[in-house]
């Protein structure tokens, strides 16, 4: 799919990375309307079931369940019509789950949004974990680099009707390259110059949207931050000053 232009304050989605409901609900309430998308990962998922996800909907932000599936193509066809239900806009999988599961997954969220008279979610691939060597590979019997197993899962990934990919900003550009510049991109690992945390490779948000990331997703430095407010806003005029160049 081509993406639709977006306005730099659309393009911050903050990971809601908290252990319980009434926390993550607070974060929103402080941070809508400036920040319009939220990601809710597995713990929060776990922990909350739909409650949270149903108010981040409820507030009129956009919302990232990032839940990466991975399963059989009919348990994920099915799960990925709860996910529509819930009303999340943008859902992922692991592009090793195969094709088959990827075009299932596709056709049924395509269904059901038609059904309800939504918009389908963006469906995003994830492509190998960052946590993932070389030799982790290996064990599992994938002789490759991990960056060809990136670039093949990008190919997959495109040819199987994925709108996107979670990758990190210095695998945008091959995003871009693989798809003729249609896959988008969403990318963690952004930070200030000043604070890694635990990634080893980060980047600026300037430097991310400048190297082809589409949507930027930052956890701590917003929840962890004294104002999260004042810390969301400072990322977003980042992302607008480096669009005005
Ligand atoms: O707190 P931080 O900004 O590091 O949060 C990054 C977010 O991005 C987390 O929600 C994490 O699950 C997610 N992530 C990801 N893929 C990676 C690394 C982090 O989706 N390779």
């Amino acid at each position: 799919m081509l993406m639709p232009e977006l306005k730099p304050e659309e393009r911050l989605i903050v990971a809601l990375d908290v252990a319980n409901h009434e926390t993550a609900a607070q974060l929103v309430e402080q941070l809508t309307p400036a920040v319009s998308y939220f990601k809710i990962g597995l713990e929060l998922f776990y922990a909350a079931n739909r409650q949270t996800a149903q108010l981040v909907v409820a507030s009129g932000a956009k919302l990232f369940l990032d839940l990466k599936l991975h399963d059989i193509p009919n348990t994920v066809s099915r799960a990925i019509v709860q996910l529509v239900e819930i009303g999340a806009s943008m859902v992922n999988f692991h592009i090793s789950g195969g094709r088959a599961m990827l075009e299932a997954a596709r056709e049924a969220a395509e269904r059901r949004a038609a059904q309800l008279g939504v918009p389908p979610p963006l469906l995003l691939g994830v492509t190998v974990l960052t946590s993932l060597a070389a030799e982790d590979l290996a064990a599992e019997g994938i002789a490759l680099a991990p960056h060809l197993v990136v670039e093949k899962r990008t190919r997959l990934a495109w040819e199987a009707g994925l709108d996107g990919i979670v990758c990190s900003p210095q695998e945008a550009a091959l995003v871009k390259e693989v798809s003729g510049g249609r896959l988008f991109t969403v990318t963690p690992g952004i930070r200030q110059a000043d604070n890694a945390d635990d990634h080893s490779r980060y980047t600026t948000p300037a430097v991310a949207i400048k190297g082809g990331s589409d949507y930027l997703v930052v956890g701590r430095p917003i929840y962890e931050a004294a104002d999260p407010l004042a810390a969301a806003l400072a990322i977003q005029q980042q992302i607008k000053e480096v669009m005005l160049v």
